[in-house]
């Protein structure tokens, strides 16, 4: 019992010298990034009223259009079963997705966003994983909620929004 007690304590302590050398085996080891629930996909849409009424009439649950004067943007939210979609429209002059509705005229997916626990950790650690980061620090989103978008070139070119769940 003594003996592998002690070659226990001699691998432990060889382990952790050996993430002491390399910043990002030191931050695997902690794991606390986990990617959460989808909690919504975003679509850059020309007209809201057109595209409620697409998604009424392939049998969705609507909700009204919310003006959200902070984030430049008038929302639709769709709600699914599983998770819900966010139809989005420029509000005001400096639309952070009037550049994607100039590029894209007829609309299109605008941004995946998950949940993770806590924004903070999630931050240090996609930064530490060499992730590019839009954001310094965490806004809050849509929702009320702590949110920080990764740059798409860092996700396959997708526009990736994490969310304090
Ligand atoms: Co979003």
């Amino acid at each position: 019992m003594f003996s592998r007690f002690v070659s226990t304590t001699v691998s432990t302590s060889v382990s952790m010298r050996s993430a002491s050398f390399s910043s990002s085996s030191a931050v695997s080891q902690e794991a606390n990034l986990k990617l959460g629930r989808l909690n919504h996909v975003a679509i850059a849409v020309p007209d809201l009223n057109e595209a409620a009424a697409l998604y009424r009439n392939l049998g969705a649950s609507v909700s009204a259009p919310q003006d959200l004067p902070e984030h430049g943007v008038t929302t639709i939210f769709v709600n699914l079963e599983n998770t819900k979609l966010e139809l989005l429209h420029p509000f005001g002059d400096n639309s952070p997705i009037q550049n994607f509705l100039a590029k894209k005229p007829g609309g299109g997916v605008h941004h995946l966003c998950y949940e993770v626990d806590d924004i903070y950790k999630a931050i240090a650690e996609v930064k530490a994983k060499g992730f590019q980061l839009l954001d310094k620090e965490p806004k809050i989103g849509a929702h009320g909620k702590p949110v920080v978008f990764i740059h798409p070139k860092s996700v396959n070119g997708v526009l990736t929004e994490l969310e304090q769940a």
